[in-house]
């Protein structure tokens, strides 16, 4: 059976799945969107991963498509009928189809795409070597923490990361500090050894992978310190990694074609990789 998308209430072969050309989301990226990972055919930590649709959608003033009870059934029956085990799940709320106009439509109702990728997890060369990352200006808007299909800086950066033979793109802000990696959040572990991410504010879109890692932190009484930090300060770290629903926890061992620290993976990013990995293994991942 071929792969099989989500849209409007129908379950449509993938190649064939379409929206209308005045869906909202199409003409003014007037949506919100999330990515669930998926491993061994469970959605991981599916519950904040809702809850931050819901809140994105509440920022917008758009309705939830749907009660969560029957958002989490359709997750279901299509990672069932799509046979998918390792990947992730995409879903995607727009404000729904009217008449082209900037205000909001009058009796628009919310538009549900669903569609999943089946997709190995990030190759043991990458996880092993670790990554190079780029800087850039942030050139996005004021609201980050939306989740919202309006990507296209976060295109761009990631386009000139991958032009200049790097893996992800750190955006800078007017005050030279990082705030997070186009599809990923960023964090380092300083000289002095202090592990630091940007605290979640307007700026960094929260990640479920941050906030998880975060907890596990507590959990295991690691300290670390929600702060933003320089360009500077990440050039000179003894270590640095980026996490996402799709990378979990990556080591970043390059900054503008520089090592950082002595160039390899270091012992902390190990150690919380392998928290996260045994996290996603855990039953608590499903909870
Ligand atoms: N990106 N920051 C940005 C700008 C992101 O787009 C993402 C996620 C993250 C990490 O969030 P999380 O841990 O919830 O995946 C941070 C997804 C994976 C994407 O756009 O494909």
């Amino acid at each position: 059976m071929p792969r099989q998308a989500y849209v409007n209430g129908r379950y449509v072969p993938h190649g064939a799945a379409a929206v209308h050309i005045e869906d909202r989301g199409y003409q003014f990226a007037d949506g919100v969107y999330e990515v669930v990972p998926v491993s061994r055919g469970r959605l991981i930590d599916e519950d904040p991963h809702l809850d931050r649709l819901e809140r994105s959608l509440g920022e917008l003033e758009i309705d939830m498509p749907m009660s969560r009870r029957a958002l989490k059934l359709v997750c279901r029956q299509l990672m069932r009928r799509n046979r998918l085990s390792n990947g992730f799940l995409y879903m995607q709320v727009t404000r729904g189809v009217a008449p082209r106009d900037h205000k909001f439509p009058g009796a628009a109702r919310p538009a549900l795409v669903m569609t999943t990728r089946q997709m190995n997890p990030p190759s043991g060369q990458a996880v092993a070597e670790g990554v190079g990352v780029i800087t850039i200006p942030d050139l996005r808007w004021k609201r980050c923490d939306i989740k919202s299909v309006s990507l296209l800086p976060n295109v761009l950066g990631k386009q000139s990361a991958i032009t200049a033979g790097a893996y992800e793109a750190w955006m800078v802000d007017p005050e030279g500090r990082i705030t997070e990696g186009t599809s990923t959040n960023a964090w380092i572990v300083t000289k002095d050894k202090e592990l630091v991410t940007r605290e979640a504010s307007t700026s960094i879109l929260n990640g479920i992978t941050r906030l998880r890692l975060i907890d596990l932190l507590r959990q295991d009484g690691v300290t670390f310190t929600e702060r933003p930090f320089t360009v500077e300060e990440a050039r000179q770290a003894r270590e640095a990694f980026l996490t996402s629903s799709t990378n979990f926890v990556m080591p970043v061992t390059r900054i503008d074609g520089e090592p950082i620290g002595n160039g390899h993976p270091g012992l902390v990013t190990s150690k919380l990789r392998d928290a996260y990995l045994q996290f996603v293994e855990g039953p608590e991942a499903r909870a």
